[in-house]
């Protein structure tokens, strides 16, 4: 381009924008699902234009993700003029960052200021706070907004009847919107659907003005359920109306995803909200409902264990004591508060046995979580806290708690690599960094006979450990947590040899590997007839030598025979013990035979007459021998 061309270009662009109309800001942006990678930024104008979101991490180099538009007729919103809802993702964010943003209209900056800034999801405590029943406008609703606005939160969790009349977007302009404006636009507001929502046709405005997490909900019920991830929790929210029964039908999608869902989650909390409550007292306690709560939902909640479930409904503050199947829990159990007290008229109630707290009060309540802690306080409308639990749930063990590292049987040899199974063993994932290994991850240690067992890894539900050397026969394995103790009664075995299996393009891949490059042997890339190869392993057993576990292992012979196995054949091994440099982690190093033909082979190591799982040796050479895949599904350990 000349310089005049490009000058003509520049003036165009120049005039493009100046010309361009002014738009007409009616809803102030604010934030929709804010993840650890993604954020989305809505607003609407009075004008339709071209709407965009300036982004940043550092307030010096800026992305720009456009806006999607879209019209509201009168027709369709009751509203006297139409308007403009814009919707822009914000992508490729990070984890734990905070981010600014400004938003655009026809390139211009239409909304900009201090309080425009959020942060993306990353570990650590952090803060989330609950109410509902709040979209009328009232006196107390404009007072709980105020104290609501000088908290800071994360996020927000909206138990329900956003709308507390009609449901109709005029009332999500005037008692939604204006009332949060300030908390909206740095901290996400994650609703569920109360009745009230539902008065409008099909919830149209509630749907409408959110972007909620989409992820595995079937198409037509987006929006209506969903979960998503925030440090070390779960959150779920459900629907309950449309109508309840149709809702709430056993095997239908609602519940199947919720059963999906839960069962698929590694958090630590898992927390869920709905509107309708399933054990609170007062006006609506008479409801059909609450039969089909209790007989459909509660149960899967349970079952997977919620920690903590936020309703409405009642206009009051309601906390039952931890209930299992309707009754205080004897063990752990799940906390039902009903949070309806956020702006309209309140219902009386009465005390009943289930109950722990409650009071007929203006409210909201805010969620401290920092690690297997978290801490549940109501505000009341005065800014006085009226109640406080803090929920610390105990760790327990599953019915085989350790297992084998590499192989997941329950054989286990002094010096191996184990997993220990359970629920509520670590509030966060830890990963230990370096060797030596630490005897506490977190504040997680474990220990077998009072000896502590140096950790790999520890997290909700699994933790990878090293045993000791000297460990044998049964031993008392102790898992302590910041929550309390879990104990089991474990045997051990002198020698459990088990190859370890690592991720590999073609699926997961036993750990052998040509000795000469340090590259995986597999079908792609076979050994040779005569080539030496190594496989890493572990439950050698004892060694020939003194080392530590979780120590960075010396060279030392296994003290065990050992044996390879190819395709029936013995080979003695050129070197069995312990890998160098690594901890609870075996090596046998073996020449592939010469003259093997070429095909796939099983592959057995045998210690003191003890044989591994086989795995596979793919070994070079023009014909090939079919061999069902040995390694079954596994877990990483
Ligand atoms: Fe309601």
């Amino acid at each position: 381009m000349n310089p005049r061309t490009a000058r003509r270009v520049l003036i165009a662009l120049w005039l493009a924008v100046a010309l361009a109309p002014a738009a007409t800001l009616s809803r102030h942006p604010y934030l929709q699902n804010v993840r650890p990678d993604r954020a989305t930024v809505m607003w609407t104008t009075l004008e339709p234009g071209g709407g965009a979101v300036e982004y940043s991490a550092d307030r010096k180099s800026w992305l720009t993700a456009a806006a999607r538009i879209r019209q509201f007729a009168p027709a369709e919103t009751g509203l006297p003029a139409d308007f403009y809802q814009y919707e822009a993702e914000l992508r490729g964010l990070t984890p734990g960052t905070q981010y600014s943003y400004r938003v655009l209209v026809n390139g211009r900056v239409l909304a900009e200021d201090e309080g425009m800034r959020f942060r993306t999801p990353g570990p650590g405590p952090f803060q989330f706070l609950v109410f509902g029943d709040s979209g009328v406008g009232s006196p107390e609703q404009a007072r709980l907004a105020r104290l609501i606005e000088a908290e800071r939160p994360a996020l927000v969790l909206h138990v329900g009847d956003v709308a507390q009349g009609a449901g109709s977007f005029n009332e999500y302009e005037d008692y939604y919107f204006p009332f949060y404006r300030e908390l909206m636009k740095r901290a996400p507001f994650f609703p569920a659907p109360g009745n009230h929502d539902y008065l409008t046709r099909n919830a149209a405005a509630y749907f409408a003005v959110h972007a909620l997490p989409a992820e595995a909900v079937p198409e037509p019920d987006r929006g209506r359920y969903y979960s998503f991830d925030w440090g070390n929790v779960h959150f779920v929210s459900l629907d309950t109306n449309l109508p309840f029964s149709e809702a709430l039908r056993a095997g239908g999608p609602m519940l199947e995803w919720l059963e999906r869902d839960l069962a698929q989650t590694r958090q630590f909390w898992r927390v869920a909200w709905f509107h309708h409550p399933p054990y609170s007292s007062g006006f609506h306690q008479g409801a059909a409902i609450r039969a089909d709560l209790r007989a459909r939902l509660i149960p899967i909640l349970e079952r997977h264990r919620v920690q903590v479930v936020f309703h409405g409904h009642e206009h009051s503050y309601q906390r039952t004591l931890p209930l299992r199947d309707g009754a205080p829990a004897q063990d752990q159990g799940t906390v039902y508060i009903t949070t309806g007290g956020g702006g309209a008229a309140l219902y009386p109630f009465r005390p009943h046995p289930l109950m722990a707290f409650g009071e007929m009060t203006h409210h909201y309540v805010r969620a401290e979580v920092a690690g297997a802690r978290m801490t549940l306080r109501a505000i009341r409308i005065d800014g006085q806290e009226i109640d406080r639990v803090t929920l610390a749930p105990a760790p327990s063990l599953s019915d085989t708690p350790v297992v084998n590292a590499a192989s997941f049987t329950p054989r286990l040899a002094p010096g191996a690599v184990v997993s220990i199974f359970g629920e509520s063993l670590a509030g966060e994932e830890r990963v230990a960094e370096s060797l030596p290994l630490p005897q506490d991850l977190g504040g997680v240690s474990v220990t077998f006979n009072d000896q502590p067992a140096p950790l790999f890894y520890v997290s909700n539900s699994q933790i990878n450990a090293q045993l000791a050397f000297e460990t044998s026969g049964l031993a008392l394995l102790r898992v302590n947590t910041p929550n309390g103790s879990a104990e089991a009664v474990v045997l051990m075995t002198g020698t459990a040899p088990a190859v370890f299996t690592v991720p590999a393009a073609s699926g997961r891949q036993a750990a052998v590997v040509h000795a000469t490059t340090g590259g995986l042997v597999t079908r792609e890339a076979p050994a040779a007839p005569g080539e030496f190869v190594t496989v890493y392993l572990t439950g050698l057993g004892r060694v020939d030598g003194a080392v530590a576990a979780g120590q960075a292992a010396p060279r030392l012979l296994a003290r065990a025979p050992v044996t390879v196995l190819v395709g029936g054949a013995t080979v003695q091994p050129q070197y069995a013990g312990l890998a160098p440099g690594l901890a609870g982690v075996c090596q046998v190093n073996f020449q592939v035979p010469e003259g093997l033909a070429g095909g796939l082979y099983p592959l057995v190591i045998t210690a003191d007459g003890v044989a591994s799982e086989p795995v596979e040796l793919a070994v070079q050479g023009a014909s090939a021998v079919s061999l069902p895949r040995p390694l079954g599904a596994k877990r990483d350990p």
